[in-house]
């Protein structure tokens, strides 16, 4: 089979790094992928805003099955296109992909199957949001403003007090800081606890869970600092009871699958509930229509079985076919980025001692990029992941700082509390 994967994140190179092992492919492209992505597939200079080039690419390169990576193509329709000219496509419509593009569809869309998720308001008047922020004072301004559309990740405040909150709201409806996705806003009482990345696999009917997996998204220890895409993960969580377990797969994953459907909205792909344990039960934060990054990179290296013949059977709602197995291991991944993330930073600085590893421990690339004489330098925020497994989570932490060490770029910056929590937790 010939495959074209979108994207070019660590998540796409975790992806691409698994597609490759498939017995079934014949040939993986990526775009526009990165130096990682180069090293397990091919890489295509496509962009992911021209769906007529990337229609062009299925046809020159007699592609089997496209993947989206990221939730901008599929709110924007690509894969509705890909259907329309007869190419089979791994990912939601954009109808479906509505559970992620619109965060006050996917509120009321919990309200109305009674998925428990925090009160809330959606606004687009700014001096209306401002007077509920006053009214619900008991909340001491601990509220979340959102976005009401896609924002690059970056689209969630978290506030202490209602003048934060305010000025959030401000600088997101009048000062349009996320362009139309903040026109309208959600805001929404904080909740306090862990979080948990639920994944499945669906065809709309079948559903395949994944393992939980936790990413860390403050860009300090102890999470501390401004939210970042997610600065590492693990997997799994030991501290997430079995019942808590069957009760995010059924009341949450298996109940938005199904409401999809009955809504006449059949989702296809991977659901990606983002769930918190707070003190007094848990609560849906929101719903993603992607693999979550970093979980896929700790999820993928836990995969025994060929992920071609499951995104394929998801594709042709062949779900039910096909069973998956994961390792028992757990798998720690640490992310390592630009000093100065998510504010500004440098980008091109050399990147050193990715030859020094364990053969055995996995780096994916994110904002990476070669030069012309063949040395790797930094492109982005978020730079690389390095996962290690182990036979537990301990020993799959320290393996992954163990190498972490070996690596260098000028003000590489890393989280040293990745999974520490649960491994304390389980001692
Ligand atoms: N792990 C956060 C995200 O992918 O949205």
């Amino acid at each position: 089979m010939n495959v074209l994967l979108l994207g070019s994140g660590a998540r796409e190179h975790a992806i691409a790094w698994k597609l490759s092992q498939s017995p079934k492919l014949t040939s993986l492209y990526v775009a526009p992928g990165n130096p990682g992505t180069a090293d397990v597939a091919t890489n295509l200079p496509v962009s992911l805003d021209d769906f007529d080039a990337i229609i062009r690419t299925c046809k020159e390169r007699q592609i089997d099955l496209t993947v989206v990576g990221s939730e901008g193509p599929l709110a924007a329709g690509l894969v509705d296109r890909l259907l329309v000219e007869g190419f089979a496509a791994f990912g939601p419509s954009k109808a479906a992909a509505v559970i992620e593009s619109s965060k006050a569809f996917s509120k009321e869309f919990m309200m109305r199957h009674g998925i428990p998720t925090s009160p809330f308001g959606v606004f687009d008047d700014e001096s209306q949001a401002h007077d509920h922020i006053r009214l619900i004072d008991d909340t001491q301004g601990q509220l979340v403003v959102k976005a009401e559309g896609l924002a690059l990740g970056k689209g969630v405040i978290v506030t202490d007090t209602a003048e934060e909150a305010q000025e959030a709201v401000t600088r997101m409806i009048s000062g349009g800081q996320f362009g139309a996705s903040s026109a309208r806003v959600i805001v929404e009482q904080r909740l306090f606890g862990p979080e948990v990345s639920a994944h499945a696999f669906t065809d709309g009917e079948a559903v395949a869970h994944m393992p939980f997996s936790c990413d860390h998204k403050p860009i300090f220890d102890d999470d501390k600092g401004p939210n970042t895409g997610g600065m590492g993960a693990y997997s799994p969580p030991g501290w997430f009871s079995d019942a808590d377990q069957q009760w995010a797969r059924e009341s949450v994953t298996e109940a938005a699958i199904n409401a999809m459907y009955d809504e006449g909205l059949p989702y296809k792909g991977v659901l990606y509930p983002g769930i918190l344990c707070a003190e007094d039960g848990m609560m849906v934060l929101e719903f993603n229509s992607r693999f979550g990054d970093p979980e896929a990179q700790v999820l993928f290296p836990r995969l025994e079985s060929d992920l071609l013949e499951v995104m394929w059977a998801v594709a042709n709602n062949k779900l039910a076919e096909v069973e998956l197995r994961w390792s028992d291991q757990a798998c720690v991944g640490i992310v390592l980025a630009s000093g100065g993330y998510p504010g500004k930073y440098e980008t091109g600085l050399p990147i050193e001692g990715l030859d020094d590893l364990d053969p055995d421990v996995l780096v994916f690339h994110a904002g990476t990029a070669r030069q012309d004489d063949g040395t790797l330098v930094t492109s982005g925020g978020r730079v690389l992941t390095v996962s290690a497994l182990g036979p537990n989570l301990q020993a799959a932490r320290d393996k992954a700082y163990r190498n972490v060490e070996r690596i260098g770029f000028e003000g590489m910056h890393y989280r040293r509390d990745i999974g520490a929590r649960a491994v304390a937790a389980s001692n």
